[in-house]
């Protein structure tokens, strides 16, 4: 997956000019964040929205819920697209927006029946997905305003978002206050830093939760994307979608992702997995496990448009989730109807339910020590 963008690096240092010099050629396209007033919320809350640009990537974000409205990046014939799904309005993400481009938390993915106990007590969360807490609960991070401010960092431009939730906010215990960094570096990566400190024992489980289709927002299907994951083992679930706690060999099963394989290509089989999920809906277990630097996990291509995405992350699961639950009932930015599989998330976290599962790597925070987690989005084409 040679990307075009580092093929003019390449070609810079061929013809014998310094890697500054070829920094410079394409630094022409940065642009620094730019505020602009996207809406207002019912009670009068301004949400801005930033725009910035590097390297060939072009980001568009919310301060409402660190929303990711639009990620553009070139075909292999230079044409930019919107890659990313989501709505042209603020109303539309408040009135019903399945998480499209959303900062996640405090809990990404499901709780089981919303409880969990820490140091011996019982903590009941807010419930939102039948009798589970999905993403936070009813009110998460991704439907609350995050403080922004823009930034140029040498070659990078990028945005910090700030957050405090309260003590007792969706029932999880401490006062958790988070840092959560966009950078757009010079080769067009969008890196996403996550830092946060609490008053009181918690659990903490942030993510992005971006839809991709790479050959465009709005485009139809992504069953033809080809799929790479670095997991030879992933975690099964029940009907609601909570992990056994078993980890579960992908080896002769749709799941396994360890070459290359199309999205659709195992999509329809007769698979109790599949049947609970309605499609892919699961967590892998990443080989690398926790790691103190990205490393990388995950690799996804759009024959049509040969533009690629690749992640690497700090983190020890991704959740690769086929856009199921799009039904045909919601109208995206560029004026499409969604339907089940026109996109897919790979999300970067700890598994689900880990704070009932005493076998999957600890999410707890504890007061004194900073929760730190690293993905980085490499685009090409
Ligand atoms: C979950 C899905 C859920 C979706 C929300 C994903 O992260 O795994 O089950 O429906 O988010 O749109």
């Amino acid at each position: 997956m040679e990307t075009s963008r580092r093929s003019v690096i390449t070609a810079a240092a061929a013809a014998g000019l310094s890697a500054a010099t070829a920094g410079t050629a394409r630094a022409t396209d940065r642009r620094a964040p730019v505020r602009e007033l996207f809406g207002r919320l019912a009670d009068g809350t301004k949400v801005h929205r930033w725009s910035l640009e590097n390297g060939g990537t072009r980001l568009k974000v919310l301060s409402y819920g660190g929303i990711v409205q639009s990620l553009e990046i070139p075909d292999r014939h230079g044409r930019h697209r919107n890659v990313s799904l989501g709505f042209a309005t603020l109303e539309e993400y408040v009135a019903a927006s399945p998480y499209f481009g959303a900062l996640i938390g405090r809990y990404g993915n499901r709780i089981g029946k919303g409880r969990f106990t820490l140091d011996g007590k019982a903590y009941q969360l807010s419930v939102n997905d039948g009798e589970n807490s999905l993403h936070g609960g009813a009110r998460g991070f991704d439907k609350r305003v995050w403080d922004v401010e823009g930034f140029t960092a040498g070659p990078d431009v990028g945005l910090v978002l700030h957050y405090t939730a309260a003590d007792g906010e969706m029932g999880y215990p401490g006062t958790l206050r988070m840092k959560v960094t966009y950078t757009l570096t010079r080769r067009g990566d969008w890196r996403v830093d996550y830092a946060a400190t609490t008053d009181r024992a918690t659990v903490v489980n942030l993510t992005s939760h971006v839809y991709w289709n790479l050959a465009g927002e709005g485009s139809g299907s992504v069953y033809d994307h080809e799929l790479r994951i670095a997991a030879s083992r992933y975690t099964p679930v029940d009907a609601g979608l909570i992990p056994t706690g078993e980890l579960a060999a992908v080896a002769g099963t749709p799941f396994d992702f360890r070459r290359a394989k199309t999205v659709g290509a195992d999509i329809r089989e007769a698979n109790q997995q599949l049947l609970y999920g309605k499609g892919i809906d699961h967590n892998w277990a990443l080989d690398k496990g926790i790691t103190a630097r990205p490393e990388p996990v995950a690799a996804l291509r759009d024959p049509s448009s040969g533009r690629t995405l690749r992640i690497a992350t700090t983190e020890p699961g991704l959740q690769f989730y086929s856009g199921n639950f799009l039904d045909g009932t919601l109208v995206g930015t560029g004026g499409h109807i969604y339907r089940q599989g026109d996109a897919l998330c790979l999300e970067t976290q700890h598994f689900p339910d880990s704070p009932n599962q005493p076998s999957f790597p600890s999410t707890v925070l504890r007061p004194g020590a900073t929760y730190r987690t690293t993905t980085v989005h490499s685009f090409g084409a």
